[in-house]
């Protein structure tokens, strides 16, 4: 990484504000946006483009990567361009591109952190690499004035941690799921219950006419101190309750089971981070963000207890929840301002904790398949 100074548009030059255009290709959504960042930390998004590649995926009943990293390369041009027209700004008036570097799908990560480093190559910008989990981190300061510290869970098809976030490049974790993310538990137990890809919008909504007061799910982790997260035994269990539905009271009774259980451990383990981070911060904020964020029975559960704990409770809009490119401009722009700039070999990074010694410290979150990714 280096560090540097020099902003290049004529006005960052005159008012310090930074214009970045923010690239997102880690997952299933190729995404652009570009984000202005002044320097007393106000954001303003001026473009946020985002294709969804769902409809190529459906028929798999889950992401196939090789067809995502194809379908990445076909959008980004297009989905780049609309970004910038949108936003109004030609390229001399950016002063840096943000590209994921990772953690995700690498094929896909490759495609967007090649066209950012070709962009910054051709207009002689500097590039931020941006973790994706990071661009998550700062999402909800793009809906609202927020300001550090807070608390964050990010929760969604590829990740669930539990975050002290203190500033940019600045974060530790403090919990993180030891098999599933809590979007893959929804996902896959909807799969199992015939509910189509992604399940977890179908399965709230299946959820709504049943009551799962009859299941007896397992509760993994009781009583841990720690505020890691376990869905793999909840998967196991539930999707063979779903081989046993006859009718569709059943099959709505277990989905509202489910829903239950994944938010009822969500909350347990936010409530020991709640507890862990008011010894260390007066201020008391409790920011959710990532796909399952949408779910209302999450919402209202984690909402109840930020309450019970005195924290204040935000969810940034459903925009920035989900995979967005703002999210990744914007964290590149408060890289920029610190000036940390990423060189243009940085590598795609299929694994990259955001807290890397958090990873490293955790003996059950060994570099590997699960820990980096987690
Ligand atoms: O943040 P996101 O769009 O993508 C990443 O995984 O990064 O999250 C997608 C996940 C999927 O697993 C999807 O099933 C889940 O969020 N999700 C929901 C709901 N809406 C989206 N899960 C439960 N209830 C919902 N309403
Ligand atoms: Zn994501």
């Amino acid at each position: 990484m280096t560090i540097v100074a020099n902003y290049s548009s004529a006005e960052s030059r005159a008012t310090g504000t930074l214009t970045v255009l923010g690239l997102e290709t880690s997952c299933d959504e190729t995404a652009a946006s570009v984000v202005r960042l002044s320097p007393d930390g106000e954001a303003t998004v001026l473009s946020s483009v985002v294709h969804s590649q769902i409809d190529d995926h459906a028929a798999y009943g889950g992401v196939v990567p090789e067809i995502a990293a194809r379908s990445h390369v076909e959008m980004i041009d297009g989905v780049t361009r609309r970004a910038m027209v949108e936003a109004g700004v030609g390229y001399d008036e950016l002063d840096g591109v943000a590209a994921t570097a990772g953690p995700g799908l690498v094929g896909g990560v490759m495609v967007g952190l090649s066209f950012g480093k070709a962009v910054a190559l051709a207009r002689d910008l500097p590039l931020m690499a941006v973790n994706h989990l990071e661009g998550h981190a700062v999402s909800a300061r793009l809906g609202a004035r927020v300001a550090y510290p807070f608390l964050l869970l990010l929760v969604s098809g590829g990740h669930c941690q539990l975050l002290e976030v203190r500033g940019i490049g600045d974060m530790t974790r403090l919990g993180t799921t030891m098999d599933d993310a809590a979007g893959e538990a929804f996902d896959k137990i909807a799969k199992a219950l015939d509910l189509g890809y992604p399940g977890g919008p179908a399965l709230e909504r299946l959820a709504k006419q049943g009551n799962g007061a009859r299941f007896d799910l397992p509760r993994a982790l009781l009583g841990r101190k720690d505020c890691d997260f376990s869905f793999s035994g909840l998967k196991t269990a539930a999707s063979r309750l779903a081989q046993t539905c006859e009718t569709a009271q059943d099959r709505a009774d277990l989905a509202d089971a489910v829903q239950t259980a994944i938010a009822r451990q969500l909350s347990e383990r936010s409530d020991r981070a709640m507890k862990a981070y008011a010894e260390r911060h007066k201020g008391r904020l409790f920011v959710v963000a990532g796909g399952v964020a949408a779910n209302g029975t999450v919402r209202a559960t984690l909402e109840a207890t930020a309450a019970n704990n005195g924290f204040a409770f935000l969810a940034p809009p459903m925009a920035y929840c989900t995979d967005n490119a703002a999210m990744i401009a914007l964290a590149g722009a408060e890289r920029l301002q610190k000036g940390l700039i990423s060189d243009l070999d940085a590598a795609a990074r299929p694994r990259w904790p955001l807290d890397e010694k958090s990873a490293l410290d955790d003996p059950t979150h060994k570099a590997g398949r699960k820990g980096a990714k987690a």
